[in-house]
Order: C-alpha cells, then sequence, then structure tokens
C-alpha cells in the first residue's frame, strides 16, 4: 500500500485516542462472539514460557485477550505495529500479564526485529492483510520456531466491514469534495458571526459573496439529507449534520477563528477515517486473494494450512481465519 508515511501518521492518530482496536461501532469492549471464541482456541495450549507475536497489534486486542485466556501463566507476547501505539490498558493489568506483554512502536512487519525461530504461535487480527505480502511472509516464516503456530483474522471482500468501508469511504469523499459540504460549511461560518451585530448584518447585505455562501450552505444541507436518506450506512453524514449544528451553535458564544480551528480538526479526522477506509477496502481479501496468500504461506515453508470464512453468531460475515504451521524440524 502506498504513502507509508501517511498511513503511519493516520494510524498514529487513531491509536493516541484510546480505541482497544479498530472496530469501535461493531464492538463495545474487545472482540467477542465467534471471533473471541477463534481467538481463545488459538491460546489455550500456549505455556508460559512459550512465545506470541501479534502483527499490527494497533492498541493490543488480541495481547489482552491472550492475558485472560492465560491468566496466571501468561506466555511473554512481542506485538508490534507500524504506528505509534497506546495500550493504556496495560497499567490497570495484574504484574504477570503487565510483565509478559512488550508492545513495539514503529516496527514494520516486512522486518521484524526478532532472531530466527523465535515464537511459537504468530498472530494478526485484521493486520497482516495491510502489510506488504511478498516481504512479510517470509519474515514471518523465518521467526516462527519449528512446530510454531500462524493464526489470522483476516478481512474479506465480501463482509459487512469491507461494505461499510466502500460507502464510508464514498462518503467521505463526498464531504471533502471541493465545494462540497465542509467548504461550505467553512464558508458559512465567518458570515453568521458577523450576524451577530446590526452593522456586521448592514455590511452583509451589501455583500453578494455573504447571499452566494449562504444559498451554498443551504443547498448542501438539503444534498446532505438527500445523501443521508439514500445511503446503506449513513452515519457519516449524520455526524456531519451533528457536527455542523453544533458548530454553528457554539457561534452564540466562541469566536467564528475558534470554530474554524475545531472545523479544521474535523477535516483532519475525516482525512484520517477515509485513508483506514481506504486501506480496508485495498486489503480485503476475496476467495482468489486468500488463496493467493495461502500458496506464499506454503512457498515459505508452512504447512496445514486451513482458512474458511468466520461470521459473527448473528451470520454476518467477518473474514477469514487463517491457520497453519511451520514444518517440524
Ligand atoms: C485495522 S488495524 C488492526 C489493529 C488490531 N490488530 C485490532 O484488531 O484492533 C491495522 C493495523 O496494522 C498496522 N499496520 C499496517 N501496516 C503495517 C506494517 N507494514 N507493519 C506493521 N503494522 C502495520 C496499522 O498501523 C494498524 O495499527
Amino acid at each position: 500500500m502506498s504513502n507509508l508515511h501517511g498511513r503511519q501518521a493516520a494510524w498514529s492518530r487513531y491509536w493516541r485516542h484510546g480505541a482497544l482496536h479498530s472496530l469501535p461501532d461493531d464492538f463495545d469492549g474487545n472482540y467477542a462472539g465467534t471471533i473471541r471464541a477463534f481467538w481463545l482456541r488459538q491460546f489455550q495450549t500456549l505455556a508460559s514460557d512459550q512465545r506470541v507475536l501479534d502483527i499490527g497489534t494497533g492498541n493490543g486486542a488480541l495481547p489482552q485477550l491472550v492475558c485472560q485466556a492465560c491468566t496466571g501463566a501468561t506466555p511473554h507476547v512481542d506485538a508490534i505495529d507500524l504506528a505509534e501505539i497506546s495500550p493504556d490498558w496495560i497499567a490497570s493489568q495484574p504484574g504477570a500479564c503487565r510483565d509478559s506483554l512488550h508492545f513495539h512502536s514503529g516496527v514494520s512487519a516486512e522486518a521484524l526485529p526478532f532472531p530466527d525461530r523465535s515464537f511459537d504461535l504468530a498472530t494478526s487480527q485484521y493486520g497482516i492483510e495491510y502489510c506488504d505480502a511478498a516481504r512479510t511472509v517470509p519474515e514471518l516464516a523465518r521467526v516462527l520456531k519449528p512446530g510454531g503456530r500462524v493464526a489470522l483474522l483476516l478481512h474479506h471482500h465480501d463482509s459487512r466491514l469491507a461494505e461499510v468501508a466502500r460507502e464510508e469511504l464514498r462518503l467521505a469523499d463526498w464531504l471533502l469534495q471541493e465545494g462540497g459540504f465542509l467548504d461550505c460549511l467553512e464558508a458559512i461560518i465567518p458570515r453568521v458571526a458577523q450576524a451577530a451585530s446590526a452593522e456586521g448584518r448592514e455590511r452583509l447585505r451589501a455583500d453578494p459573496s455573504a447571499n452566494r455562501a449562504r444559498e451554498d450552505f443551504n443547498r448542501a444541507m438539503q444534498a446532505l439529507a438527500t445523501a443521508a436518506a439514500a445511503s446503506p450506512f449513513p452515519d457519516l453524514l449524520e455526524e456531519a449534520r451533528a457536527f455542523s449544528a453544533q458548530a454553528l451553535n457554539a457561534l452564540q458564544g466562541e469566536s467564528a477563528a475558534d470554530i474554524l480551528s475545531r472545523c479544521h480538526e474535523y477535516r483532519e479526522s475525516l482525512q484520517d477515517a477515509r485513508l483506514r477506509y481506504a486501506e480496508l477496502c485495498e486489503c480485503a481479501m476475496d476467495e482468489a486473494t486468500v488463496a493467493s496468500f495461502a500458496r506464499r504461506l506454503a512457498d515459505s515453508g508452512l504447512v496445514a494450512i486451513r482458512y474458511a470464512p468466520i461470521s459473527h453468531d448473528n451470520g454476518m460475515l467477518m473474514g477469514w481465519t487463517l491457520v497453519a504451521s511451520a514444518a517440524e524440524a
């Protein structure tokens, strides 16, 4: 995937806000249901003297599950991510768990800083498919001990997550486009602030561009309502509508400059979210892609490779699970 620096910065900003994982709209706490059950099965045979590698760990949703699955006998976990991560939850964990987890920010899966044959289990949850497979898979094979295992949860092209990401990518582009909703909102803010005084209102009446800005904003609001009604996943548009109402309301007590700087932050967070949706769409695997990923693992010497779709308890498709092993010595 392109623009490494931009991706790294966008994910770092996301993790800094403290989310445990990348699907806060789908899971309140940690992953639950069939996904949690899949991971608990992978972790149940781990012993405290074993070592686990988690790739693309984010704020450590999987390491947290390792702690929950292996209470009192937590294996040594190295959790890596290209981004700067902030797994603050670890501070409140029992000592045994805290001492076992080792988070490494700014580490790329394509160049793992671990010796050959280090790990008994390598995991990744919606992480490894974001990496360059040609360079990451040989690295993964290199750091596994003989007989070591791999367990992955990968994005599926037809999952609800990918479907939502495709729609949200389209809606983010719509909001951010030149002359679009955000531009119209930013253009109207100084005018609304000006209308607070009689003198300001007088100047606005003599300014044709102010009238145009008002008409453009009204049209943008109408277009937003129409687009929201037509979208199967309109959350992003509802958020934009709520944000604009709050911003305009806040002009009663705050300066236009302060509100515009809030608009700027909102635009940046939308640009970051856009990048995350685009990445998800790009890396989500159809049957042919997951088969080719499995062939890559086999080419790097992994055996017993099995993959299958995984769905939520309610039947909603959530991804692919893939398990494999390194050959015994
Ligand atoms: C969708 S998030 C998943 C995070 C976590 N595993 C979870 O389940 O919540 C993908 C993560 O992969 C990381 N990532 C992307 N490319 C990477 C690379 N080449 N090496 C290491 N991490 C990478 C991103 O920074 C991001 O934190």
